[in-house]
C-alpha cells in the first residue's frame, strides 16, 4: 500500500456533524465546540452553513456562531453556501472560504437543493464567480459518489461530469461525498483513479460517511490511489438530513489514530481531539460512536 507522507484533515464535525442533530444545538457549545477543534492542531474545520434556515434550523444561528469564535491564526473555517443570499451572509460575517455542494444523483440534487443537477450548478455559478473575484477559497461537494438511496446506483461517469463541471466554474478543490456510507474499498480505489483525469490529485479530497463501517478502509483505499485530503468529524458525529439512513462521517480519531499507527503525519493532537470529543459527548449527553475514541477515553479513565 501507497500511502501518503502527510494528510490534511478538514473536520467538518460543527457542519455535518450539528446540521444532523436532532434538537438545536445552543450557539455557545457550537463556538466552544468549534475554539477546541481549531486549538487541537487541525488546520481546516468546516464551522456551519449559510443555508435556508427553513432548511435546516440546526444552522440558522450561523452568524452568531462565527461572531462567537476566536479563530485560530493559521486554521481555516470554510462555511457551506447554497446560492448568492449565502454569500452575502458569507462575506458579511468576513468568511474567507466557502463551500457549494452539487451531487452525482439528481434525486438528491432535488431533494438536498430543491432543483435538479444543471439548476444547482446555475446557482452556484455566480456563487463561485463573485466568491472568487472577493478573494475567497471555494471548495466545490459532489454528494452520491458511490450510491444514492433515491436513485440506486451512481455511474462513475455522471461523478467525473459533475466533478468537471464544478472545477470548470471555478472551484479550488472538491470534496468527493459518500454521502451515505456504501461504497467499499475497491469501488472508492477505482473512482479516484477514474477522476485523477480530470482533476490533479491534490485538488480533490474524500468525504466518507461511515454508515456501513467502510469509511476508515474507504480512506486509505483513496490514499493509495493519491488522494491526501480527507474529511471527517469529531466523534464520529453526523449524517445528512436529506439523505434517508446517513449516519456520520468517519470519526476524526479513528483515521488519526490510523494515520499516525502508520507513520503519516497530520498535524493533530489525539490528546486535545479526544478531550473535545469527551467535552462534546458530555453537551450532547451520549457518548461517541468512534471506536477509536471510546478505546481510547476508556483506557484513559482506567486506573
Ligand atoms: P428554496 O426554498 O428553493 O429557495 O431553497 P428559495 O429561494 O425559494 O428560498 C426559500 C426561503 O429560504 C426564502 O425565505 C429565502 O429567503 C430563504 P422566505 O422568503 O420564504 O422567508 N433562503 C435563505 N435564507 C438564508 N440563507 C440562504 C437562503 N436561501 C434561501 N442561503 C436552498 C433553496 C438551496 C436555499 C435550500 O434548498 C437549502 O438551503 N438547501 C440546503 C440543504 C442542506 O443544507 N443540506 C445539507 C448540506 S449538504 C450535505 O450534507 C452533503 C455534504 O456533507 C457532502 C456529502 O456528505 O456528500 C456536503
Ligand atoms: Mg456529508
Amino acid at each position: 500500500m501507497i500511502l501518503p507522507t502527510e494528510v490534511t484533515i478538514v473536520e467538518v464535525g460543527p457542519r455535518d456533524g450539528l446540521q444532523n442533530e436532532p434538537g438545536v444545538v445552543p450557539t455557545e457549545v457550537k463556538v466552544g465546540f468549534i475554539d477546541r477543534l481549531a486549538r487541537t492542531g487541525l488546520r481546516v474545520v468546516e464551522a456551519t452553513s449559510f443555508v435556508s434556515p427553513k432548511w435546516v434550523p440546526q444552522l440558522a444561528d450561523a452568524a452568531e456562531v462565527l461572531a462567537g469564535i476566536d479563530p485560530v491564526e493559521g486554521v481555516r473555517y470554510p462555511v457551506l453556501v447554497p446560492n448568492e443570499k449565502g454569500l452575502d451572509r458569507a462575506l458579511e460575517a468576513g468568511m474567507r472560504e466557502i463551500a457549494v455542494f452539487a451531487a452525482a444523483s439528481e434525486a438528491f440534487s432535488e431533494r438536498n437543493l430543491g432543483r435538479g443537477i444543471d439548476a444547482s450548478l446555475e446557482m452556484f455559478a455566480p456563487v463561485v464567480r463573485r466568491a472568487g473575484e472577493a478573494g475567497l477559497r471555494v471548495r466545490g461537494y459532489v454528494s452520491m459518489v458511490c450510491g444514492c438511496p433515491y436513485q440506486g446506483d451512481v455511474p462513475i461517469g455522471d461523478v467525473r461530469a459533475v466533478t468537471t463541471a464544478l472545477l470548470e466554474l471555478g472551484c479550488d478543490e472538491i470534496s468527493l461525498g459518500d454521502t451515505i456510507g456504501v461504497g467499499t474499498p475497491g469501488q472508492v480505489n477505482t473512482l479516484v483513479e477514474a477522476l485523477a483525469s480530470d482533476a490533479d490529485l491534490d485538488r480533490l479530497a474524500v468525504h466518507l460517511h461511515d454508515t456501513y463501517g467502510q469509511g476508515l478502509a474507504n480512506c486509505f483505499a483513496a490514499f493509495d490511489a493519491g488522494i491526501t485530503i480527507a474529511d471527517t468529524s469529531a466523534g464520529g458525529l453526523g449524517g445528512c438530513p436529506y439523505a434517508k439512513g446517513a449516519t456520520g462521517n468517519l470519526a476524526t480519531e479513528d483515521l488519526v489514530y490510523a494515520l499516525h499507527g502508520s507513520g503519516v503525519t497530520t498535524g493533530v493532537d489525539l490528546e486535545a481531539l479526544l478531550d473535545t470529543t469527551a467535552w462534546m459527548a458530555g453537551q450532547l449527553g451520549r457518548a461517541p460512536v468512534s471506536l477509536a475514541a471510546r478505546a481510547l477515553l476508556t483506557r484513559r479513565d482506567a486506573p
